[in-house]
């Protein structure tokens, strides 16, 4: 008995690979330190990370809970289907798929699910605040698909849901999609709802962006009047990095289908397993307390920015993030962003609707308050934030006055430790 080669299995990170373990710590401390505005991050609890890292990794189970094509997946089962239970049940939808590895494949499940190839879908343009996959010529789904744009109002910078109409009653689409990745109002499911029955178009909203700031209350709920809804887990929702979809009862074996085997293999057991924590946690009433929290604290920092005089998109937010276009400072956006970098504060360039500067550029940044707001930042510290941005791209080339913000940042930061 022992003969066999000794696995590596015991050793620690540290010990095993001291330059990712370092890597590791250092990004852990960047964590720590930052003041982190990119909307699309959080961070997820300590019980969701145990989860994410899991012997769950370990487990092939290629198949749904119950059905799998492999054996040994009685414990993966458990872990699946109370991730399921627990969407259902936050989200109220009939049917739930939490296998998708990332919003992306959840979006191409979702497409190819409703769609044939060539099929025409109507979604928000990029350079208006959608997402790549809504279209971007890059994308698969502008090669799959043939995607027709809709965008924002030039004046009031809001969905124009006449020409959106217009667009629809002329082009027919198969599908319209709802949601985006930098739009900072409600965005108004019925009325899509109602353009889509005109048309006999389906309807589907990628709520990645705003699906805490739904279950906290402050955005009307899509789930009740769309075909299908995908959904990130790593956003506003605070868990672990991936994805789900829910949809109506009549969708559920095509979209199952179509993220196992249509476009994955075996699901990740461990982020399903970190998933089902997160939904677990999303179901408490401390966590609606802090999506609020999230969105008051985004009114605040628009606000306060206002109030400098830096002019906010729309003219301020409804849900988690705002877009600020700095062309009246005269900033472009990747400045702007390095420059908040050299003060502690961490965004990205952002273009904005109808922006005369290339994307690499861009006339805005984007800022969210999601992961402040997880520290326990409230609106004191929003304003003083926004204080300090304003201070920052006053004084871009001051390296002496950013090292004087950072150090102040880093005392913020400090104080509200990542829990
Ligand atoms: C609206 C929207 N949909 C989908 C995605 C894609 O998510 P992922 O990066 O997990 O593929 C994003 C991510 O930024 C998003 O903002």
């Amino acid at each position: 008995m022992g003969a066999g080669v000794p696995a590596a299995g015991g050793l620690s990170l540290e010990q095993v690979d001291p330059d990712i373990f370092a890597a590791t710590q250092r990004e852990s401390r960047r964590q720590n330190d930052a003041i982190n505005l990119i909307a699309s991050e959080n961070y997820c609890s300590r019980a969701v990370r145990e989860a994410q890292g899991s012997v769950m990794t370990n487990k092939y189970a290629e198949g749904y809970p119950g059905k799998r094509w492999y054996n040994g997946c009685e414990f993966v089962d458990q872990a699946e289907q109370l991730a399921i239970d627990r969407a259902r049940e936050l989200f109220g939808a009939d049917h739930v798929n939490v296998q998708a590895h990332s919003g992306s494949g959840a979006n191409m499940a979702a497409y190819y699910a409703l769609l044939k190839d060539g099929d025409r879908m109507l979604a928000m343009d990029l350079a208006h605040g959608g997402h790549l996959t809504h279209g971007h010529r890059l994308n698969f789904s502008s090669r799959a698909f043939d995607v027709v744009a809709y965008g924002v109002d030039r004046e009031t910078e809001r969905i124009d849901y006449d020409t959106m109409h217009a667009l629809a009653v002329e082009h027919r689409p198969n599908l319209i999609v709802m949601g985006a990745s930098a739009y900072p109002r409600i965005i108004d499911f019925a009325r899509a709802r109602e353009i889509a029955d005109e048309v006999g178009a389906l309807l589907m909203a990628d709520i990645a962006h705003i699906a805490g700031v739904i279950i906290g209350g402050d955005h009307p709920d899509p789930v009740p009047l769309c075909d299908v809804v995908t959904s990130t887990t790593h956003k506003t929702l605070r868990g672990p990095r991936g994805a789900l979809v829910l949809c109506r009862e009549e969708h559920a074996k095509r979209i199952d289908r179509q993220i196992f085997p249509g476009i994955q293999g075996g699901p990740l057991m461990h982020t399903i397993a970190a998933k089902a924590v997160c939904f677990k946690e999303a179901m408490g009433s401390d966590y609606k307390e802090c999506q609020k929290q999230v969105v008051r604290n985004a009114k605040v920092m628009a606000d306060a920015l206002a109030s400098k005089g830096l002019r906010i998109v729309s003219g301020g937010t409804d849900n988690h993030l705002m877009l600020v276009d700095l062309t009246p400072i005269d900033l472009t956006g990747d400045v702007a962003a390095t420059t908040l970098e050299q003060a502690g504060i961490t965004v990205n360039k952002n273009a904005i609707p109808f922006d005369p500067k290339p994307p690499a550029k861009a006339s805005g940044v984007r800022l969210g308050t999601p992961a402040l707001t997880t520290r326990g930042m409230g609106a004191d510290e929003m304003t003083l934030v926004a204080d300090r941005i304003f201070d920052a791209l006053r004084h871009v080339d001051d390296e002496q006055r950013l090292s004087l913000i950072r150090s102040e940042m880093l005392e913020l930061a400090s104080a509200f430790p990542i829990p």
